[in-house]
């Protein structure tokens, strides 16, 4: 079934109240619903009440407290019809289900993860719970009670306030919740356990004390203290940032060891992947640190968007995704390095987004069609639907954005709104036409901005040619032309500004040129010099850029662009263009060769004591095996550039061997560990450092010295990686691998890193490394985060592992993915977009990963989440 946007109609009937009794037993869950359901105005009473279901065993119903009769009701495991509902305006309707948790291995609806109780609904889990309307535009009032063996879960939470709780005997006991902000069915949870609690509390903004919880596994509360943390700076800046103050009496967390994604924002009661909430500095990097403070700040500022404002349909997912994550991207560059973040998003978009971008899976921010509403929770959707929100604080000022932002919440507070009420806002704040701007909701495909630039010095002027098109995408041939913002500056020889008297061809305002038309000639006049232009400065808009520059320019801007962003991204750029040279030269049959300018220049940076540390890492991690593939875009041979990388990782090791031993040792940590920004940033620095001297002679010493003395997981799995990738088979590489695993045998998350470290050793062994691992004790196909550290990176971090020449990668993959499937489709169908570039490999693997495709699209029994994602893959 294909789900329309153009088809959206609100239902016949809303469900203003409902109530629901939870029984909890693992096998035989009774769930009693009384839903008050009201007809809308205008709807005739025969208009039947259709409710969803999924999978569901009904065991009565009810109609105005009088048992239904067989004929009144149509009933299928995913579909209850009540064919004659009573006459009346309002109504009454008593529906009990029975299910099996501990059986609930999709981990939607109601399931068991480790003993405990827990649901994930969004987007189409509450159905499998109850009969309901189970769309996001049903808002209800929910007032839930559940009863539980005390000792088997002594701990009892929902949505909302607690309201009350007691005995009920025969070693029973209940709790009541209530939670006044009428929401949708998606937001609802339930959580029943034996956990161990983390209280604080936090005061809001007009004085109010809130309550909060964060639950965890018992022996485990002292790792969660970082959220915690996290948790009250969130609501603070939360606060300052937008306005926005907590709205319940309590706010609750709970981490559970399975789950799908990596956090769920049901009102007042989140729920994380334990992944996202446990860390100390003996188990958890420096990057989980983040992860932990921009996961947890994401889901408390869902408490605004997308829980007192939500989506009106599932089309709209990106109206509370994008913005949402847009909100925990400044958050975080508030409390860490704004510079290094936005280099970090911006990478992070390039890998998942771009690719998503430009192949068959491509879908607009806001898509039009669905089959499964799961595979939409996308890199376009999340990433690049914050950058469209970026482009709009761009183009409105920061002033006029947050005069949007204000008339957002006061104009649709307690509503499920679209896209288009979204934009309406700043339009009206700001009095601006955002209607092409629009399009980047509605259009998909990466757009490419081609720039040539000549400056005439008799006329002192200067002129940029900017031409815009928009790839063609799936089931959209025909692109319409862009609003796109692009900042830029204009440098002179002295590394300062250059001034201009004037400029036509095109709006500029505020150093963005606002790009409408297919072509600009943008003239500058009274330019004296010729300027080095650095172009998406702060990569104001998420395009690629085709630009004909002269390499002494990159290497200037590299040295002297006073945006962070534009002088990582000057250099990141030097790096790719010689990577892809060299990547031709391998496939010649030659040796790769890097000028020496090249390879001082990242002596340089290394050293550059005016740059943080963090941006210096970021600066000297080379663009990856799958960033240069992606640049090259067509006719791919993961090998050789893989071999070109390697070689210019050996350049730059060699060339610097002195320097990079001296700041290595410089930068060893003598303080106390702490997971602040400086101190990752240092160790960040040293541990890029360590990558490039394990190249050369004595490398596999000192990462083994590294590891040995590391007293923090940051510096024990980077050296961990430096042995495993740069020395593996190394007696040293195996006995870290060796030592790590008996220490951490009992520690789930620790040994996703030592899974993630081996599936991304590359070269042709990794498919039988791998394989041999689904043995390992510690892993487990049913657990998701086991699944993605050990398949998911070997599929799409390992780029000579996994595109063998012999398709023997592939083949494992699929017959992994469709064992996944059997359990969790959800899963196996993110899983299996690792495949999506295929068309960009050589003919050979492409025939290869075809075959593979089409192994798993002719298997028996595929779910829906898994065929959408297959056939839309091979289409
Ligand atoms: N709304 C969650 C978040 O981004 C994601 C939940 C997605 N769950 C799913 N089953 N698709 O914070
Ligand atoms: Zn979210």
């Amino acid at each position: 079934q294909v789900f329309k946007l153009e088809d959206y109609r609100p239902n016949d009937y809303l469900i203003p109240l409902t109530n629901l009794t939870f029984r909890l037993s693992p096998e035989a869950t009774i769930v009693t619903a009384v839903l008050t359901i009201e007809r809308r105005d205008g709807i005739s009473a025969a208009a039947p009440l259709v409710l969803d279901g999924d999978g569901l065993t009904l065991r009565r119903a009810e109609i105005d407290g009088k048992k239904a009769k067989p004929a009144d009701l149509k009933v299928t495991p995913d579909q209850l019809t009540i064919l004659k509902p009573p006459s009346a305006h309002r109504f009454q309707l008593l529906i009990e289900t029975e299910l099996a948790p501990a059986g609930n291995e999709a981990l939607m609806g109601l399931y068991r993860s480790n003993n405990v109780y827990c649901t994930q609904c969004e987007a189409e889990g509450f159905r499998r719970i109850t009969y309901f309307l189970d769309r996001p535009d049903i808002l209800s009032v929910y007032t839930v009670r559940i009863e539980a063996l005390r000792d088997e879960a002594p701990l009892l939470l929902s949505n909302g306030n607690p309201v009350d709780k007691g005995d009920l005997g025969d070693g029973w006991h209940y709790a009541g919740w209530h939670d006044p902000f009428p929401k949708p069915s998606y937001l609802f949870a339930l959580v029943a356990g034996n956990l161990g609690q983390v209280a604080d509390s936090f005061v809001t903004m007009s004085g109010r004390e809130v309550e909060l919880g964060i639950y965890v596994e018992r022996g485990k509360e002292n790792l969660a203290g970082y959220a915690m943390d996290a948790l009250k700076r969130s609501m603070r800046w939360d606060e300052e940032a937008f306005g926005r103050e907590y709205d319940l009496d309590v706010f609750n967390i709970v981490a559970v060891s399975d789950f799908n994604m990596g956090a769920m924002e049901n009102k007042g009661l989140n729920i994380f992947n334990d992944k996202y909430v446990l860390a100390d500095q003996e188990t958890a990097t420096d990057a989980d640190f983040a992860n932990i403070e921009a996961i947890i700040a994401h889901e408390y500022f869902h408490n605004w968007t997308g829980n007192r404002i939500t989506c009106r349909d599932w089309f709209q997912l990106c109206l509370k995704e994008g913005l949402t994550v847009f909100r925990d991207h400044e958050f975080s560059a508030d409390q860490r390095s704004r510079a290094v973040k936005r280099i970090a998003e911006v990478r992070t978009l390039r890998a998942h987004q771009f690719p998503e971008d430009q192949g068959p899976l491509a879908h607009p921010v806001r898509p039009r069609r669905y089959r499964e509403i799961n595979n939409f929770y996308t890199a376009t959707v999340y990433e690049k639907g914050s950058e469209v929100v970026r482009m709009i604080r761009t183009i409105l000022g920061a002033e006029a954005f947050r005069a949007g932002m204000d008339l957002y919440f006061e104009r649709h507070d307690g509503e499920a709104a679209t896209i288009e009420d979204f934009i309406k806002v700043f339009e009206d704040a700001s009095g601006r036409d955002l209607s092409q701007f629009a399009l980047w909701y509605h259009q998909a495909g990466t757009p490419n901005l081609t720039v040539s630039s000549t400056h005439n010095a008799a006329a002192q002027e200067f002129t940029l040619e900017i031409e815009q098109s928009v790839p063609p995408t799936p089931s959209e041939s025909r692109k319409r032309l862009m609003h796109i913002p692009l900042a830029f500056g204009l440098i002179g020889a002295n590394g300062k500004p250059v001034a201009y008297s004037g400029v036509e061809g095109a709006s500029v305002e505020d150093g963005v040129i606002h790009i409408r038309k297919r072509r600009h000639m943008v003239r500058f006049s009274g330019v004296a010099e010729r300027p080095a232009v650095s172009l998406n400065r702060g990569f104001s808009a998420p395009v690629t850029l085709s630009v004909e520059q002269k390499a002494d320019d990159q290497f200037f801007l590299a040295r002297h662009d006073s945006d962070a962003f534009s002088r990582w991204q000057a250099f990141n750029t030097l790096l790719t263009d010689v990577l892809i040279a060299g990547f031709r030269d391998i496939l010649d049959g030659k040796q790769p060769v890097f000028a020496t300018r090249l390879t001082e220049l990242a002596g340089n940076i290394a050293a550059d004591e005016t740059l943080e540390p963090a941006y210096r890492a970021l600066a000297l991690a080379l663009p990856g095996d799958a960033d240069v593939a992606r640049d090259i875009g067509r006719n791919i041979d993961p090998d050789a550039i893989h071999a070109a990388r390697e070689a210019l990782a050996l350049a730059i090791a060699t060339a610097n061997r002195e320097s990079f031993a001296r700041l290595y040792d410089r930068l060893a940590d003598m303080a106390a560990f702490s997971p602040d920004s400086t101190s990752a940033g240092r160790r960040a620095l040293r541990n890029t450092l360590l990558d490039y001297l394990s190249l050369l002679p004595g490398g596999a010493a000192l990462a083994a010295g590294h590891f040995q003395s590391a007293t923090n997981m940051t510096d024990r799995a980077s050296a961990l990686g430096a042995l495993a990738h740069r020395h593996h088979g190394s007696p040293e590489a195996s006995q870290a691998l060796a030592a790590f695993a008996s220490k951490y045998a009992s520690n789930p998350l620790v040994m996703d890193k030592w899974f993630q470290i081996q599936a991304s050793v590359p070269g042709p062994q990794a498919v039988d490394t791998v394989r041999a691992l689904t043995a390992h004790a510690a892993f487990s196909m049913a657990n998701p985060n086991r699944v993605r550290s050990l398949i998911g990176t070997f599929a799409s971090a390992n780029q000579t592992g996994f595109h063998r020449a012999d398709g023997e990668g592939y083949r494992f993959f699929a017959q992994t993915v469709l064992e996944v499937e059997k359990r969790n489709p959800q899963v196996a169908a993110r899983l299996a977009t690792a495949l999506r570039s295929w068309r960009s490999l050589e003919p050979g693997r492409q025939g290869k990963a075809r075959e593979a495709l089409l192994s798993i699209a002719s298997a028996e029994n595929l779910s829906a989440d898994l065929r959408d994602i297959v056939e839309r893959t091979l289409a």
